[in-house]
């Protein structure tokens, strides 16, 4: 199993495959060097901190995965005000970060003149580049917020496996194609777009993870975040996971494995884009979860910034790093495992290099931005 960046489509895919499988430590040990050497040169030391503010826990969707879908009747629900969402952005500014995230489920009572609003009150209180994840808008909204001012938008895939997206999100506005399809425009609108999936899933198999690989650089993703599934008591995922299927990963310990060798074969894919630590990772594995993400991959860490009475109740899944935890010794925290992994704390907005090569000069047509990206993606070295 060689690292051979012209291999073939069909060739590629075995690649993965091998990959995904291996528990060899003498060939992990090489996977993780090439994800860390191929992080060096693609995006450098820096590791980017962006501030992250969940505003609202509401949400009209029921993803069969996360605690705060709509049925999930015990979730204690908020919707913060805009001065404490201001608040949160100042506390950013005080720490140096030079992004913010604004994160939510999707809040049917969240108006789009109110997000607009709290766009153009950040970006003139504060110099930081904002980043929505606030699942699926329509068209107009998604225009309006960019308008306003929003940089960059956040909205995971989960997994490209048509069926298991099917069986994971009932009643959905759209299914997997629709969402793709958001995708594609808020690209065509000038977001710096970012995607992801979950590892682990139940039902989801090596060859789906395969599928999420090759999807990513079909969508010419700027940012990509994989977190593992971690089961929520009170989802149906959590409480009958046999009915999805089997996971791949017995316990806590592989699920993490599996998760750095997809984040590891991610980067080798993608050299130029930014990859988050997520969060579900340090929930997995509170002691040193994010450090090894930094060592396969990830330039980037999320620090929570919401208000711990809010944030204790963003209860997508259990155990969530960071619920209880205080913003500042956090922050301390995040800065020593940067330094423990011999890598610098990021300055700026540290946008993606992706997004700087491909898709910033505005004057550039989607069209034409399209086709010239497409001969240069890295991923048509595998597929
Ligand atoms: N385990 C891990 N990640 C989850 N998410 C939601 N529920 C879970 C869970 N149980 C992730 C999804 C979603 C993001 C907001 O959180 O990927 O996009
Ligand atoms: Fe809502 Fe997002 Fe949770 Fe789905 S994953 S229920 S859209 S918050």
């Amino acid at each position: 199993m060689i690292f051979a960046p012209q291999l073939a489509r069909s060739q590629s895919q075995i690649f993965v495959m091998d990959w995904l499988g291996t528990t060899d430590p003498v060939l992990l040990e090489i996977l993780w060097r090439m994800a860390d050497e191929t992080r060096e040169q693609g995006v450098g030391d820096a590791v980017h901190l962006r501030g992250l503010v969940e505003i609202s826990n509401h949400c009209r969707k029921n993803c069969c995965y996360c605690g705060i879908r709509h049925a999930n009747h015990r979730t204690n629900r908020y919707r913060m005000e805009i001065d404490e969402i201001l608040e949160c952005a100042l506390q950013a500014v005080d720490f140096g970060y030079g992004t913010l995230v604004l994160q939510a489920g999707e809040d049917e009572s969240m108006s789009c003149s109110w997000v607009v609003d709290l766009i153009h009150l950040i970006k003139k209180e504060t110099n930081l580049t904002i980043t929505l994840s606030l699942g699926e808008q329509s068209e107009e909204n998604l225009s309006a917020f960019r308008s306003a001012g929003a940089d960059r938008y956040f909205m995971r895939f989960e997994t490209s496996n048509q069926q298991l997206y099917q069986q994971l999100h009932p009643n959905s506005t759209g299914k997997l194609p629709y969402r793709i399809s958001l995708l594609e425009k808020m690209k065509s609108l000038g977001y710096e777009t970012g995607s992801g999936a979950m590892v682990d899933l139940p039902g989801q198999t090596y060859r789906d993870i395969c599928t999420d690989l090759q999807l990513i650089g079909k969508l010419e993703m700027d940012m990509v975040g994989l977190g593992p599934f971690i089961p929520h008591p009170d989802t149906p995922l959590g409480k009958h996971p046999e009915k999805f299927g089997p996971r791949l990963a017995a316990d806590p310990v592989q699920q993490e494995l599996l998760t750095c060798k997809m984040t590891a074969l991610l980067r080798i894919l993608y050299p130029d884009i930014n990859i988050p630590a997520t969060t579900a990772s340090a929930t997995l594995n509170p002691a040193d979860g994010t450090e090894k993400m930094l060592r396969c991959g990830a330039n980037v860490i999320m620090p929570n910034l919401t208000p711990n009475h809010y944030r204790r109740k963003y209860d997508i899944y259990p155990g969530k790093a960071g619920a209880d935890a205080d913003t500042t010794e956090q922050h301390q925290q995040i800065l020593d495992i940067i330094r423990n992994a011999g890598r610098t704390v990021g300055t700026g907005p540290g946008s993606s290099r992706h997004y700087q090569k491909n898709r910033k000069n505005p004057g550039n047509t989607h069209h034409e931005i399209t086709s010239r990206t497409s001969q240069q993606s890295p991923c048509s070295r595998f597929y």
